[in-house]
């Protein structure tokens, strides 16, 4: 059977053998006991490396975001971020459900929120009849925008402005990894501005399970009770974490390889005719299109017919993304189906 080209998305890689091996040797322990020595390892090296005094391994993305937010609000709070946020598309309602808050999403451009309307966005501390804003999310690489990176100085900027309303600062950095390797600029600068980081190793860096929020020890502190409580807590966890581990140490910098394939991609679909691409948001391994002739529904389904699964996103747009599994052969091959199917 010919090959599927699976670009939905970069959760979809399987673990390679070498990472099999690293969790099959994994030394282990209860981790809801803090005994589990590959758990505790992970911690500690993530931690370092977004410059956190601590960190947490949980299970997903969504879990590391919820908990963080718990953490960061009280029940009647609000949650400034933008419209397109992970937290606000695809995580179940949970702020409200799990934690009593609300969100305030601001449409920003491209993902992006200017400064000055965050600003307007926050609730006057004396309106005693509204909710208490308490915290700025910000979402980098930002997934629904086609993995644009937050520019760094606005991100300092939402920083000023969340110290002169003492406000905290949460970053859903799902995909930090590649926003870090895209610009250069380490992880711990980025996290730096921000009270907790979640992070995942199911995406880019090819690990089966698994994501980490970071912050300081007393946040920490509380995020390992409110994980037990949601039932997070995940024992001989080292198994998974080993899988973590060893794509944080060896998945990393390949990152550049996934964005130089989406490149490529997004390049030759510009030169199609029935294809609508924009080269400048193509900034990590996300390339959105849309097509003019047919629904995004209509095209996915045929590009599958041909072994190319992509999604749709909305009515005349799908979203590819490149990953660990995709080789440039396979880029190619892409670029040929999507060819043949648009004319
Ligand atoms: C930006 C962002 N945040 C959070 C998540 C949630 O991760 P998970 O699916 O592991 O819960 C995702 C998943 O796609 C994401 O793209």
């Amino acid at each position: 059977m010919e090959k599927i080209i699976d670009l939905r998305s970069d959760t979809v890689t399987k673990p390679s053998p070498e990472m099999r091996k690293a969790m099959y040797e994994a030394e282990v322990g209860d981790d809801v006991y803090k005994e589990d020595p590959t758990v505790n390892e992970l911690q500690e090296y993530v931690a370092d490396l977004f410059g956190k005094e601590a960190a947490l391994f949980v299970p997903s993305g969504v879990m590391a975001n919820q908990i963080s937010l718990n953490v960061l609000t009280s029940p009647g709070d609000e949650i400034i971020c933008e419209r397109d946020a992970h937290i606000f598309h695809y995580e179940s309602g949970s702020p409200a459900a799990l934690s009593g808050v609300q969100l305030n999403p601001v449409k920003g451009e491209n993902g992006i929120m200017s400064v000055e309307q965050i600003e307007e966005a926050i609730r006057p501390k004396e309106a005693y009849y509204m909710p208490r804003t308490k915290v700025i999310e910000i979402e980098n690489t930002h997934n629904r925008a086609g993995g644009i990176i937050q520019p760094i100085e606005k991100i300092a900027e939402t920083k000023k402005l969340a110290n002169k309303y003492k406000l905290k600062m949460h970053l859903d950095g799902a995909r930090i990894w590649n926003a870090s390797v895209a610009t250069g600029i380490p992880i711990a600068e980025y996290a730096s501005y921000f009270d907790s980081v979640s992070a995942c190793f199911s995406k880019g860096l090819g690990a089966p399970v698994g994501s980490i929020i970071a912050g300081s020890n007393g946040f920490i502190k509380e995020a390992f009770r409110v994980r037990k409580a949601w039932g997070g807590g995940m024992r001989q966890g080292g198994i998974i974490a080993a899988a973590a581990l060893f794509a944080v140490k060896n998945n990393l910098e390949r990152l550049k390889e996934d964005h130089e394939k989406a490149k490529q991609l997004a390049k030759a679909l510009a030169e199609m005719k029935n294809i609508e691409v924009d080269l400048n948001k193509v900034q990590t391994n996300i390339v959105m299109f849309g097509v003019k002739k047919t629904t995004a529904q209509a095209f996915s389904r045929k590009l599958a017919s041909y072994g190319l699964l992509i999604s749709p996103v909305s009515k005349q747009s799908l979203r590819a993304v490149t990953h660990l599994d995709v080789n440039y052969a396979d880029i190619f091959n892409a670029i040929e189906i999507i060819e043949k199917v648009q004319k």
